[in-house]
């Protein structure tokens, strides 16, 4: 069965159309699943990554195709990233082969920081390795042509075969390593090697509570913004408090809650907010885990969101640890500057007793019942 796809360079050129940034919904290992695609989708979102997938497990096991990739039959089939770990021109071209019939594009993770990927020299050890990444994705690129789809960017955009190859990367705290990389993978201007980029400010090191490197983004999108589409991936809590300007934001959204200190020569400093007007999207990861309306400009998770994802996971059933996780991110406090939660603390922690699905359900519809009796979850069963 092939899908209908939108490729993602029609969707950069419709928000921008729209003047406003394009919203992505990250990669993210055990959450970023099907269910959750759709409900973000629902709420406003763009473009969808699968979690990370091994390109090397996925070419050699049936098992590991059907548990890592789901996709729905049933029409609400989000425009969707699939996401590939792997060093291998081979293995990533192989793979993108094998999902480039149901999705928009492939991308390759140059992040991932976790010891056991960069040992591998997976993720963000790739990295160091911009010669290789290059050929990955020149050798996907190619293996993708031969099979039929069009993979000539700009002109392939409105194609049904148009499909996109990108990647996903972090910076080094040498910037001048990380422009060397940037040129080397996108290779030359009149006929790029990735359709677009996908920037996490922080280095391999830098923990996840540091905020961004507002400079480097600066800098980076400056210098390549007007050569590839460029995602910021870090920070995205919510759409009114981002650390930056950009002629696609409404400016009352800037509400700045860690602005650059600027000092000048007499040692008072100043508040700069960084202007990024070649900026072409946003992506969020753990803001939007624990509200799935982000993009819908709600600033709080909403029931709604809530019931719409138990909806989902009946129809593409997650693991019920996994589908726990996901219920106590949405019902508690969020990333963004509105702490309001679904369920307090106690409530949580007796959500998270339960121990199968149905009693989940009774428990979910217990909650929601007492807040909005015209709010029930929707019966499935
Ligand atoms: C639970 C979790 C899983 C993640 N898995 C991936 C992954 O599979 N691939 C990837 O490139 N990044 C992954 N990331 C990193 C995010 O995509 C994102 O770049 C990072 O969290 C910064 O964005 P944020 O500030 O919006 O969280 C993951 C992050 C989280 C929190």
């Amino acid at each position: 069965m092939d899908c209908e796809t939108v490729h993602p360079l029609k969707l950069f050129d419709l928000a921008k159309s729209q003047r406003r940034l394009l919203y992505a919904s990250a990669p993210m290992v055990r959450y970023s699943k099907l269910a959750f695609r759709q409900t973000v989708y629902s709420y406003g979102v763009d473009l969808c990554w699968t979690p990370m997938i091994i390109a090397k497990e996925f070419n050699r096991s049936q098992l590991a195709r059907d548990s890592d990739f789901t996709l729905s039959t049933n029409g609400n089939q989000p425009p969707t990233i699939v996401q590939f770990g792997s060093n291998s021109s081979l293995e990533l071209s192989r793979a993108s082969s094998l999902v480039a019939p149901y999705v928009s594009g492939v991308d390759l993770n140059c992040g991932c920081p976790q010891p056991w990927a960069c040992a591998e020299s997976l993720g963000a050890a790739l990295m160091e390795k911009r010669e290789l990444v290059r050929e990955m994705v020149i050798e996907t690129r190619d293996r993708l042509r031969r099979d039929g789809w069009a993979v000539g960017k700009e002109p392939d955009a409105d194609k049904p075969a148009g499909r996109s190859v990108s990647v996903k990367i972090r910076i080094h705290s040498d910037l001048r390593k990380t422009v060397d990389f940037i040129n080397t993978v996108l290779g030359p201007e009149h006929d790029r090697n990735i359709d677009f980029l996908t920037i996490h400010p922080r280095t391999r090191t830098t923990a996840s509570k540091v905020p961004i490197n507002l400079d480097a983004l600066e800098l980076l999108t400056s210098m390549f913004g007007d050569k590839v589409p460029i995602l910021l991936s870090g920070d995205v809590f919510s759409l009114n408090t981002l650390p930056f300007s950009s002629p696609f934001l409404d400016p009352s959204a800037v509400d700045n809650p860690h602005l650059n200190q600027v000092g000048d020569e007499n040692g008072s400093t100043e508040k700069r907010t960084p202007h990024l007007p070649k900026l072409a999207g946003l992506m969020s990861a753990r803001a939007i885990l624990a509200n799935p309306a982000l993009f819908a400009g709600y600033d709080a998770c909403p029931w709604d969101a809530v019931d719409l994802f138990m909806n989902n996971v009946a129809r593409c059933p997650l693991p019920h640890k996994v589908v726990l996780h996901h219920l106590s991110e949405m019902c508690g406090p969020g990333l963004g500057p509105n702490k309001s939660t679904l369920l307090s603390k106690p409530e949580r922690i007796a959500m998270l007793a339960c121990t199968n699905m149905c009693d989940l359900i009774d428990f979910l519809d217990s909650k929601i019942g007492f807040r909005d009796s015209t709010h029930g979850l929707r019966r499935l069963y």
